[in-house]
């Protein structure tokens, strides 16, 4: 990878493990935990000019997040803080020429259709983000680029 400055546009993608039990029934609506990230994500992504993607399924965090290099290290620096998850790893890390996720300071993707298939094909059941290969990284990213809001007014 060439230098970085801090100005530099970049893909970061991490996962984490949830720290509370979510609700089960989707039907009944989303957990309060998620809808709180989301809120206080899209507030403060906007100021930082940071936009990207959230994935929530078996108790795992993926998000994607695009931005200036200055504040991705910064937002990262909070997360790892943050006790509503644990364990982060950066999954991969890239510098970009331009945003995939422009339109959504953080779009909560509704893919809960997608990923069982997704899994299928490289032979698994059960979504495990740690043990992803930077294929999957970049196939489940691509994912959420085209997937639809689940969660536009949290
Ligand atoms: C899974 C997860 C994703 C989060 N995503 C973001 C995010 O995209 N942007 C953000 O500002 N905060 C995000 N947060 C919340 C931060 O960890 C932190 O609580 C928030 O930025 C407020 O920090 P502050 O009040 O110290 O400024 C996320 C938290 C979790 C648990």
């Amino acid at each position: 990878m060439s230098e970085q400055t801090p100005d530099q546009l970049i893909r970061m993608t991490y996962t984490s493990k949830a720290t509370f039990t979510p609700l089960n029934d989707k039907k009944e609506g989303y957990d309060r935990n998620i809808i709180n990230i989301l809120t206080t994500s899209r507030r403060q992504n906007r100021k930082n000019k940071l936009v990207g993607a959230l994935y929530f399924g078996n108790g795992y965090f993926f998000q994607c997040l695009e931005g200036a290099k200055q504040h991705i290290d910064a937002l990262y620096a909070k997360l790892e803080k943050d006790e509503r998850h644990t364990e982060l790893k950066v999954l991969s890390l890239e510098p970009i020429e331009k945003f995939a996720f422009s339109s959504w300071e953080m779009k909560y993707a509704a893919i809960d259709q997608d990923v069982p298939s997704f899994l299928k094909s490289y032979g698994l059941d059960k979504f495990d983000p740690y043990h992803f290969t930077p294929e999957m990284t970049a196939e489940l990213i691509h994912i959420l680029q085209s997937a639809n809001e689940g969660m536009a007014e949290a």
